[in-house]
């Protein structure tokens, strides 16, 4: 607090990059490729970028003006502008980033097992049973926590040193790995069946709302909306950047990896013949499926198939990074604490509470709904109406270091009535209903 001057990002591309590195991870490739399959592809992918233009812009813009105006973690940041009663919202994204994280490091933790078994013995033909011995129970666990280990390592570094400076060797790489993935898959013999697949729309798909739902809640996740990730590390950031363009790099460039994803993803599974497999998709699709597809494959494959977890490894750390800094920066501004015991603390904690999903698909499956599904599209509605209707002077903060005068100008009413109304009407029709069913279904 008083005293201790803020941390900052040393260079704007630092920033621009380590906010890519938090959007760009597990949901561009395990939750994009199985939400695309069982929604009928390509309309799926027309309503995601829909859904990502006029809901998940502006609210990323509502999220970057917080941070870098109040120069707050998500508490004090919505108290500053809205004044105390807004507090409980601030507790709400910080619920939200410890539930998030607790299942995102399992199937992270999926991914780096994989990996590093197919660098040593390569894949296994029977896919899926692996996946049901790997998958849960003390394995998982294992790996959840090793997982996690490093994103405490690199979170405890700080703002520059650790977070700017990973992203800034990682995020390169990352694009490298996912384009040279794409390339290759092209070369594949049933790649046009995949392309067809995945880039001809089933029209009649595009009007159900479950659809619709899982469209803006993919949106919303994919760009770390709704918990105030982006809104923290905004707070890192000084006047002279241009927020709306920045918006618009890192939104562009989020739905770009989703987008190569699926270009690498499909047409591997139906060079292989293997898309009965797909459309049975729950959470374990990704990790099925393919390895089945590098395993068939022989040496190849095995090269392949490295390079894809590692890709997949890289996309969660940074992404996995950006949920625990919420936490810690939020334990740095409000307790005072040092930042190293915030990491490994916060860290401890979260990993035990992410033991259930370590040990039951089912119940990481239904974690990640509430979360997705209530928390992040909650959190959106009611961070809209907060910028929308509440806070005052938004679009002069925006303004902020933004020559030029730009699309931005309709922002404020996007944020006042479309995109409230368009998260009602999923949170109503679809988001909380489903969310419920999943929950009863557990028992
Ligand atoms: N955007 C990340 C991904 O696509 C996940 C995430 C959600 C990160 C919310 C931070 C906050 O994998």
């Amino acid at each position: 607090m008083a005293g201790v001057p803020r941390e900052q990002w040393t260079s704007k591309s630092g920033f621009i990059l380590a906010a890519i590195g938090s959007a760009v991870g597990l949901g561009n490739m395990w939750r994009f490729s199985y939400l695309a399959a069982e929604n009928g592809g390509a309309a799926f992918v027309i309503l995601y970028l829909a859904a990502t233009l006029v809901i998940g812009l502006p609210v990323l813009l509502a999220e970057l003006v917080l941070g870098r105006g109040s120069q707050r973690s998500p508490i004090p940041a919505l108290v500053h502008y809205g004044g105390r009663r807004w507090k409980p919202l601030g507790l709400i994204f910080i619920t939200s980033g410890f539930l998030i994280l607790s299942y995102y490091t399992v199937i992270a933790g999926w991914a780096l097992r994989y990996g590093l078994a197919a660098i040593i013995w390569g894949f296994d033909v029977d896919a899926a049973a692996h996946f049901g011995e790997v998958a849960s129970g003390w394995d998982a666990f294992a790996y959840h926590l090793m997982f996690m280990a490093i994103t405490v390592f690199i979170v405890v570094g700080g703002v520059s040193r650790g977070i700017e400076r990973t992203s800034l060797v990682l995020m390169p790489m990352l694009f490298a790995l996912v384009i040279g993935l794409a390339v290759y898959a092209a070369t594949l013999d049933g790649a046009a069946a995949g392309y067809a697949y995945y880039l001809s729309p089933d029209f009649a798909k595009l009007l159900s709302p479950s659809v619709l739902k899982d469209a803006t809640g993919q949106a919303f996740f994919s760009l770390s909306l709704g918990m105030g990730a982006m809104l923290t590390f905004a707070s890192y950031l000084g006047r002279d950047i241009h927020l709306p363009r920045a918006a618009l790099i890192i939104a562009g460039a989020d739905f770009a990896v989703a987008f190569i994803a699926g270009l690498v993803v499909f047409p591997l599974i139906f060079a292989l013949d293997l898309s009965a497999d797909v459309s049975a998709s729950t959470v374990g699709a990704l990790f099925i499926t393919l390895p089945k597809a590098f395993a068939e494959m022989g040496q190849i494959g095995r090269g392949v198939g490295v390079l894809f977890f590692a890709a997949l490894i890289v996309g969660a750390l940074t992404s996995a990074i950006s949920l625990l800094e919420v936490v810690v920066s939020s334990a740095i501004d409000n307790l005072g604490w040092p930042r190293r015991r915030a990491g490994i603390l916060l860290g401890a904690v979260i990993a035990a509470i992410g033991a259930p999903s370590a040990w039951s698909t089912n119940i990481l499956g239904a974690v990640d709904q509430v979360a997705n599904n209530i928390f992040l599209l909650g959190g959106g509605l009611t961070l809209s109406i907060f910028v929308g209707w509440v806070m005052v002077g938004p679009i002069e903060e925006a303004s902020e270091g933004a020559t030029g005068v730009s699309w931005f100008r309709s922002w404020r009413n996007l944020l006042r009535y479309v995109v409230p109304a368009i998260l009602l009407f999923v949170l109503i029709y679809d988001a909380i209903p489903s969310t419920f069913k999943t929950i009863a279904d557990l028992f």
